[in-house]
């Protein structure tokens, strides 16, 4: 048995290496290991493959933590190192997966000087345009996902800054690029939202302390919060309960953009019937303090539930009864309000939304 042992782990490893890739970081998607120094001009990358595991095109540079900018000191989110991707450049790497199931990215981008940048992210032949139009987080790094569904069972993952400024070497900082499958969520007998505990989402990496944001889909078809769609111009931020104060499981959402970022999904309802809308407020312990209110509606029934936070942590349940009017009924939830970080008033926070679900409901007859 003992001498089977070795040889066992050793067709183990084997076998990893030919599956798909599923959970986490990919390979060096945190850009430590760099390139030779040779392979360096200054900051800038020489050579399409001088980043192990990746391929490059176009202006990109190599960012140690703490390397200066002016009078701006560069941090990395993880690690020591970060790539920045000039004047029409990318960064691409070949990953196998599965065909036919979804899949989520995730990675951390930073603005550094261009005032709005717009990053082209695809998985061949899928892609998708993300804006990074605010800054959410006090550090300046922000996480973002986007989903798509594998056509074939290799890949290309890139990202691309489509942007053209002045300064070739302006554009976003990028680090942590993770990828993770999703699992579509069905309805069950408790409840007729799926995901409605929005457990199921995007590859949160363990240490980032920000979250992800869930841009609003403009227009892709997949979205990275299976179930949902985030609807108007700002995106929704996904948190998980290792770094915030989430109601119930171990992921929530937090409405931080007021009345342009509603997260919304539409449910088969029989006309009629009455439904009770069950759902989770709170804050997530992050500074957001004051006065807080959630909006949501089903179909045209609407119930405001304001929540006053102490920035602390916490949540109340609130439920929306209503009558179907149509087979099928709109679910959206927004926060009323916009409010902002107490310890930095250039953050956008809001309130967190949680266990969301909807039953159908029937009433005793009176006598
Ligand atoms: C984004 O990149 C993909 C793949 O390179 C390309 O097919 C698509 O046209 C690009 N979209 C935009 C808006 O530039
Ligand atoms: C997270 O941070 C810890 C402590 O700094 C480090 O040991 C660990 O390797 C990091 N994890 C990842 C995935 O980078």
């Amino acid at each position: 048995m003992l001498r089977l042992l070795p040889s066992f782990l050793l067709l183990c490893v084997a076998c990893q290496l030919a599956a798909a890739f599923t959970d986490g970081l990919l390979p060096n998607g945190n850009f430590e290991q760099g390139p030779k120094p040779w392979q360096l001009k200054g900051t800038k990358v020489a050579g399409r493959d001088a980043i192990p595991r990746w391929q490059i095109t176009g202006f990109v540079e190599y960012i140690q933590w703490g390397q200066k900018q002016g009078d701006m000191l560069l941090v990395v989110p993880e690690g020591s190192y970060a790539v920045r991707l000039g004047n029409d450049a990318s960064i691409k790497q070949s990953v196998k997966v599965t065909k036919g199931v979804r899949y989520s990215l995730t990675f951390s981008a930073a603005r550094t000087c261009a005032q709005e940048e717009r990053l082209n992210v695809s998985a061949s032949p899928e892609s998708g345009v993300l804006p990074m139009q605010t800054m959410y987080s006090s550090n300046g790094w922000d996480s973002y996902a986007w989903a798509w569904l594998a056509k074939s069972d290799e890949v290309e993952v890139v990202i691309h800054n489509t942007g053209v400024s002045e300064d070739p070497a302006c554009g976003p900082l990028i680090d942590s690029v993770a990828i993770k499958q999703l699992f579509p969520p069905r309805r069950t007998n408790t409840n007729l939202l799926k995901n409605g505990d929005f457990e199921e989402g995007p590859y949160i990496l363990p240490n980032t302390t920000w979250g992800v944001l869930i841009p609003p889909q403009i227009e892709d078809d997949h979205s990275p919060l299976p179930g949902w769609m985030v609807e108007s111009l700002k995106a929704v931020k996904y948190l998980d309960a290792e770094h915030f104060s989430v109601p119930r499981g171990r992921r929530a959402v937090e409405l931080l953009a007021g009345k342009e970022s509603a997260i919304a999904q539409v449910v088969r309802t029989v006309p009629g019937r009455r439904y009770a809308l069950s759902f989770a407020v709170g804050d997530a312990s992050n500074a957001c303090e004051g006065s807080l209110l959630v909006e949501a509606f089903a179909g045209e029934h609407t119930i405001k539930v304001p929540y006053e936070s102490k920035g602390r942590g916490g949540s109340k349940r609130a439920v929306l009864q209503f009558t179907a009017t149509t087979a099928r009924t709109r679910v959206v939830f927004w926060s009323s309000y916009y409010n902002t970080r107490s310890d930095d008033l250039s953050s956008l926070c809001g309130p967190v939304l949680d266990d969301v679900a909807l039953v159908s409901v029937r009433y005793p007859k009176h006598a």
